[in-house]
């Protein structure tokens, strides 16, 4: 009975010494996946309050930002292929996407997450309730839209 506790307790011991160096390898794996998101350009008007609020909100999610102020966004937009029916205040560039407008921070760590082959995800117009946008406790139910160069666009998330 002794011999099996000691056993027991040597085979546990080292389990223990086996797994610890794979459980911070993985964590710190883990935190490596996670930690380095891309700078985020984000493109903006000087004088849209809301704007500034996104950049807050994404700022508040982890990402870095850099933010770009320019009275006419036309030219930004266009080469970054967003839709004409997407467009929004602000444009961001991150990695290799596109984010247009009041667009959740969590959906674009999916989208970075998920590595799709889509050109970028956009909330149209201005969504009252969308993040930058609050307004009180009033929500208005919107699509965040997923959107390809040229392509047509679909439905990525609803919220
Ligand atoms: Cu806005
Ligand atoms: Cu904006």
């Amino acid at each position: 009975m002794e011999r099996r506790e000691f056993v027991g307790s040597f085979a546990a011991l080292a389990a223990g010494v086996v797994l610890a160096p794979r459980v911070a390898r993985a964590a710190g794996s883990a935190r490596a996946s996670v930690a380095p998101l891309p700078l985020m350009t984000i493109y903006k008007s000087p004088s849209c309050g809301c704007c500034k609020e996104w950049v807050k909100h994404v700022q508040a999610a982890g990402f870095k930002t850099k933010v770009v102020d320019m009275d006419d966004l036309t030219q930004v937009k266009t080469d970054a292929g967003v839709p004409e029916d997407l467009q929004s205040c602000h444009t961001a560039l991150i990695g290799t996407y596109v984010i247009e407008g009041h667009v959740p921070a969590e959906l674009v760590q999916k989208l970075l997450t998920d590595k799709t082959k889509l050109t970028g995800l956009a909330v149209g117009g201005m969504v009252v309730g969308s993040p930058g946008m609050e307004q009180g406790s009033m929500k208005q139910p919107y699509n965040v839209m997923a959107f390809t160069k040229g392509g047509k666009s679909t439905v990525y998330a609803r919220r």
